[in-house]
């Protein structure tokens, strides 16, 4: 499972590996902030409390978008990161603004 926090929405939903956690928490009516959906707006980035083995190493664009810290601290963005595991996995969508 997965504990996807949104802004105000926070839900345990199933692992779909090979969907990024921002269609994953689309799917489930969680409302994470999004607009590009292709790693510039920067607005789906989330905080993984737990569980980033389960998720697909940073995409060039995330190394881009992101600084080597955030990376390090545990953010990603929710567009780009694409599941792979079944979990448990805790996710929290925290945008710059
Ligand atoms: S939706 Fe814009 S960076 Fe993810």
């Amino acid at each position: 499972m997965i504990e996807l926090k949104g802004k105000h929405v926070h839900k345990s939903v199933p692992a779909e590996p090979g969907i990024t956690v921002l269609k994953l928490a689309l799917k489930h009516d969680v409302d994470w902030g999004h607009l590009c959906t292709r790693g510039t707006c920067c607005r789906c980035r989330c905080f993984v409390a737990a569980g980033m083995e389960h998720l697909a190493p940073p995409t060039v664009v995330e190394l881009d978008a992101l600084d080597p810290e955030e990376l390090e601290e545990g953010y990603r963005l929710g567009c780009q990161a694409v599941v792979t595991g079944e979990g448990p996995m805790s996710v929290a969508n925290k945008t710059y603004f």
